[in-house]
């Protein structure tokens, strides 16, 4: 891939601006329909470093599918990518061809979707939808080298080659699961996107999935963006922690302070509603309404629902800055404390 000159922003601390392999910039997505524009990514900012895991939380509603489908390009009508930059490598996704993005997709940015099991096609054996997507990408690969490959990939995610003739449906849902992985795998990316992938599966086969994708992840050496909604799960598997709140990245932070010392009023509503750290504990969410996507407040879209609100929080809008090193939040209450 050529490298375009990726400028680093004013807020990159020394640390957060080693290895970039994805960086997102200001990215705008609705979902046009006839009653209005849904807001559902307003002006989301990241990156995800080389090799790192990094959660991806909120609400059910909150975007976290929207911005995960984005990055790849893979959302249907109505949905329009409205602006941004998804840099990969430096290399803007959303200026790249329909062709040159679906080179780009398994081979450089993966994506192991929500509900990714039904994501399968029923009619295909399993075995037969692995080579299509190696032979999309690699049209002179011979059958016999393909099919080692493929007996490699998945002997990687704990299944025999006797999965190859099964057709999905064959498949308990935890084998379902190690297929989406190793589809997602095959063709060792530099991101994988796994939105809610275990979320269908009972909590031990979930712990056990979870624990072969981190291995194989580690293994390809690639980036991860794991959305979901089990803080549990993202305790014990990511890095980092990105909140999103209507359409908004919140907070962003290494885990551990994400859960000990949270800034923004709504991480802190978050954190506060779960027992302990290591209890696993789905977030559902807190009183109040989220606001319309079709119409949102004014300032700062926590503001109607935020204890600390204060007189201007319902005027500006407030921006996600990085307050100390690795914490981003974007919250009027720190305004002036940017590094
Ligand atoms: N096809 C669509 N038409 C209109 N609005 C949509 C459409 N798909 C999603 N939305 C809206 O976009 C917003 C973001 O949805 P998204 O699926 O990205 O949220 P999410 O955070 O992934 O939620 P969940 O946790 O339930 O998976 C929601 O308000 C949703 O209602
Ligand atoms: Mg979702």
């Amino acid at each position: 891939m050529v490298t375009q000159n990726p400028t680093r922003p004013a807020t990159s601390s020394a640390i957060g601006a080693a290895e970039r392999v994805l960086e997102v910039k200001n990215l705008f997505v609705s979902y046009v329909t006839p009653r209005g524009q849904v807001k559902a990514v307003n002006g989301v900012s990241f990156f995800l470093r080389a090799g790192e895991r990094m959660g991806l939380v909120g609400e059910s509603g909150s975007g976290k599918t929207t911005t995960a489908l984005s990055l790849l390009r893979l959302l249907q009508p109505p949905a329009e990518i409205q602006g941004g930059q998804v840099l990969l490598d430096g290399v803007d996704l959303l200026r790249l061809s329909e062709a040159e993005m679906r080179r780009a997709r398994f081979a450089e940015i993966a994506l192991i979707p929500q509900g990714a099991m039904n994501s399968l096609n029923p009619m295909m054996k399993v075995g037969e939808q692995l080579r299509d997507t190696i032979r999309a990408h690699e049209s002179s690969a011979g059958s016999k080298e393909i099919d080692s490959r493929i007996e490699k990939t998945l002997n990687s995610v704990d299944l025999g080659p006797a999965v190859m003739d099964a057709y999905p449906h064959e498949l308990s849902g935890g084998m379902k699961q190690r297929v989406c992985i190793a589809m997602g795998i095959l063709l060792s990316p530099k991101v994988i996107i796994a939105d809610e992938p275990t979320s269908a599966l009972d909590v031990v086969v979930q712990r056990q999935v979870m624990e072969t994708f981190g291995r194989v992840q580690q293994e390809i050496g690639a980036a991860v963006i794991l959305v979901g909604h089990d803080m549990g799960l993202m305790a014990q598997f990511v890095d980092r922690v990105g909140v999103m709140y209507a359409g908004k990245l919140v907070e962003v932070g290494p885990v551990r302070d994400i859960f000990k010392d949270p800034l923004h009023p709504y991480t802190q509503a978050l954190i506060g509603s779960l027992p302990t750290l290591q209890s696993k504990e789905l977030f559902r969410g807190l009183s109040g309404l989220t606001p319309s996507l079709l119409s949102p407040p004014p300032g700062c879209m926590f503001h109607p629902r935020c204890p600390k609100a204060m007189a201007h929080c319902s005027v500006e809008i407030p921006e996600l800055v990085e307050i100390k090193p690795e914490r981003w939040v974007s919250c009027l209450l720190y305004e002036g404390s940017q590094l």
